[in-house]
């Protein structure tokens, strides 16, 4: 059990969620946001705080043995609050790991670091990053970021390419995309429980029947994901209309990321 794992966005999607689902793996829960995160529960520190302030991150940072990076822009945006949250925002997090006793870290990457990818492609994670838009941009950067810190300073972090993590797929692309909240939570208990993780990156999705990600060389940790999205499969082919197939939807692994752009 950890001493004290620091959440990040915190009062995001994910964030409300492995609140309660990861109070197990630690004595304290530091949980921070820009925006407000309600009332402290027993074990539970709240700490209001901009990634992009960096003496904030610094003392946000210290004292913790394990940090869950959710925090940042996870949508496509203008490139000002990506550059503040997900660019300046990393640096801060890693310098702060960096002097503040290199706790483990796990960082919410995204499936838009390689977003361009087709659908009919099946791909490991030893391809080379294709983005889909500035947000995928700022995910590659945070997982060169990663390995940097890795293989000079010796900080662990595990990569997660995170598929589409909500309380069910809503669409076909999510059938294939779709991350269960269970299998997420025991994907991160893996993360923070093998003696040595070094800096892999692995394909957050359930074991869903169609699938576009490989994660076999990161057998080792020992993670299997138990759910399916198939239990949605009826309910979304009797109310979503299926697109066509040269729709950017049905074509590319981002889907309609690969079409936006807000600058
Ligand atoms: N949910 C998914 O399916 C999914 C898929 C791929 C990647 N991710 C990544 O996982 C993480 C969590 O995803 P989510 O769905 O909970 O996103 P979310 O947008 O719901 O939560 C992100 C949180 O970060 C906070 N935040 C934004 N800018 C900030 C800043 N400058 N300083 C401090 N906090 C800031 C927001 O207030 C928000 O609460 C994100 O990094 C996202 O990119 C999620």
């Amino acid at each position: 059990m950890m001493n004290r794992l620091l959440i990040t966005g915190a009062a995001g999607g994910l964030g409300v969620e492995m609140r309660k689902r990861l109070a197990p793996l630690a004595k304290t829960l530091r949980l921070s946001d820009i925006v407000d995160l309600g009332t402290a529960g027993a074990n539970e520190e709240l700490v209001i705080c901009d990634l992009g302030n960096r003496a904030a991150v610094a003392d946000l940072v210290q004292g913790c043995d394990g940090i869950v990076h959710f925090g940042g822009v996870s949508t496509e945006q203008p490139w000002d609050p990506i550059a503040n949250a997900n660019i300046q925002g990393v640096f801060n997090l890693y310098e702060a790991a960096r002097l503040h006793g290199k706790p483990r870290i796990l960082f919410a990457s995204s499936n838009h670091a390689t977003g361009f990818y087709r659908q009919d492609h099946r791909i490991d994670n030893t391809v080379y990053p294709r983005p889909d838009g500035l947000y995928g941009v700022s995910k590659v950067f945070g997982e060169a970021m990663a390995h940097m810190y890795h293989d000079k300073f010796g900080i662990e972090t595990a990569i997660v390419r995170i598929g589409s993590s909500f309380p069910e797929p809503w669409d076909y692309r999510s059938l294939a995309s779709w991350l269960s909240y269970s299998d997420f939570q025991t994907l991160i208990t893996r993360i923070f429980e093998v003696p040595e993780l070094g800096c892999p990156i692995i394909y957050g999705a359930s074991a869903n029947a169609t699938t576009w990600w490989d994660n076999s060389n990161t057998a080792w940790l020992g993670w299997s994901p138990k759910d399916s999205s198939e239990q949605f499969r009826a309910k979304i082919e009797a109310t979503v209309e299926k697109p066509a197939d040269d729709e950017a939807v049905s074509v590319w692994q981002g889907g309609v990321f690969t079409t936006i752009h807000k600058e």
